[in-house]
């Protein structure tokens, strides 16, 4: 199992090309099963993610081929209606193949995705919008078992469906089922993240009938079938974040490439709050920090609230920050997971419930620790990055999901990270 060795306390300088955004890439690689004709696809980014998106869209009979910029997939000969619990559960977007799969050949049968590190992670919104749109629907052995059987045309109907919470991957796969279902699906309290929008407009290039996206109400009107398309990845607004704490708590000076400041304001204002100085210029962010940090209260919450998926870099930044910090977590029941990893090099982070207290002003020590998820493995290497001495980070095949190139980008902005197994 790979482990990251990090040698803190260097500042970073330089430049950081912000990739393609995971949360973005994985609907809208799935979104190729809407049509048989080729989706062409720019600035993907190469993650694990994204790799098993590829094994399960090519386990359905989607041909996919590769320049070295571009995937191409093409959903021609669709002949498997199975995403398989071995594919499932190392990724839970997989739940995503259901819409598509249910709306375009009428069956479909998913594992049902478990719970993951952060919460219980449940998908009934998804199920029960489905069935609004006509769906037979049953859990069979663990597996979601989905068929339009009976419906006139075995086409989805559309319908009025209020989703409740807001749920990005909810409303995705709803969307795309409702794009080829017989006639008008009014989505409300959809999710507003850049990436469903990025998802939308993909759609639209496809031929689809898509009005309010980035709004609370979207509507979509059913076609009969959808084109070809090209389209790019918009940019990863979490990985921009990241580095943009890495700069912060390491008296840095860095520029984030290839951004759009609108779609990280969250973000940017609470760097701002903590201290750092930040220059906009289109689509190079400049970062400098002169290590004197202020502590930031975080609260998260659904776009454009504080994105629960830059929580723990937040909480890394504030455990040196000079002060004391509170963070509640409003999206997931468990996403303190970094915490007790955290206290190891010296933090000092009280939780209760869903909110943790963060007494600030350490200098963390390096230590072993250990990665649990995603954004907590990110978290742990801002700590190291600006804490005295080595750390190692065991198990961080949770940063290979959705950091592409982590050392080498960092490196190349004056980290000292090495990858040993
Ligand atoms: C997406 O997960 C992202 N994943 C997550 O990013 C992100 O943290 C999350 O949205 C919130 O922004 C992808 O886009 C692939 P939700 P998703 O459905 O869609 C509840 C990362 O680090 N809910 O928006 O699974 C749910 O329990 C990952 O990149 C229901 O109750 O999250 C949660 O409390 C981690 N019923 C809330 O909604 C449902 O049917 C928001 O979850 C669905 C969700």
């Amino acid at each position: 199992m790979d482990k990251l060795i990090i040698n803190g306390q260097r500042e970073l300088h330089g430049d950081v090309c912000i990739s393609g955004a995971k949360n973005a890439a994985l609907p809208i690689l799935i979104a190729s099963l809407l049509s048989e004709e080729e989706l062409k696809l720019k600035n993907v980014p190469s993650l694990f993610d994204i790799k098993t998106t590829e094994l399960l869209l090519s386990a359905l009979g989607v041909e996919i081929s590769k320049t070295s910029s571009t995937i191409i997939l093409k959903a021609k000969k669709i002949n498997n209606f199975n995403a398989p619990y071995d594919l499932v559960k190392t990724m839970r977007a997989s739940i995503l193949v259901l819409g598509p799969l249910l709306s375009r050949f009428g069956k479909a049968r998913v594992s049902l995705p478990g719970g993951c590190a952060i919460g219980s992670r449940p998908v009934g919104i998804h199920i029960e919008g489905l069935e609004a749109m006509g769906a037979q629907i049953k859990i069979e052995n663990g597996d979601i078992v989905a068929s339009t059987q009976g419906l006139s045309e075995n086409r989805l109907i559309g319908t009025e469906i209020e989703m409740n919470p807001v749920t990005v991957t909810g409303t995705e796969n709803l969307l795309m089922a409702a794009c080829l279902a017989k006639g008008k699906t009014t989505l409300k309290n959809s999710a507003k993240e850049p990436e469903v929008i990025d998802l939308g407009n993909c759609l639209i290039k496809m031929g689809a009938i898509i009005k309010g996206l980035g709004t609370d109400i979207i509507e979509v009107e059913g076609v009969e079938e959808l084109n070809g398309a090209e389209h790019s990845i918009i940019f990863d607004r979490i990985e921009a974040g990241t580095y943009m704490v890495a700069a912060a708590m390491t008296s840095g000076e860095l520029n984030c490439i290839g951004v759009e400041s609108d779609k990280m304001s969250s973000i940017l204002y609470k760097l701002k709050d903590a201290g750092v100085e930040i220059i906009d210029s289109g689509d190079v962010i400049k970062i400098k920090s002169n290590g004197k940090l202020n502590p930031v209260n975080i609260e998260t919450g659904a776009y454009p609230n504080f994105p629960t998926d830059m929580q723990a870099q937040f909480m890394a930044l504030n455990t040196i920050a000079n002060g004391n910090s509170k963070v509640k977590e409003n999206i997931f029941e468990n996403r303190f997971m970094h915490v007790q990893e955290l206290i190891r090099m010296g933090a000092d982070i009280k939780v209760n419930q869903n909110t943790a207290i963060i007494s600030g002003g350490k200098i963390l020590e390096g230590a072993n620790v250990m990665a649990t998820d995603l954004r907590a493995s990110a978290s742990l290497v801002l700590a190291a990055l600006s804490a005295k001495g080595e750390t190692i980070i065991d198990r961080i095949y949770h940063l290979d999901r959705g950091y592409e190139n982590l050392e080498k980008k960092f490196n190349q902005i004056g980290a000292n990270i090495k990858r040993v197994n």
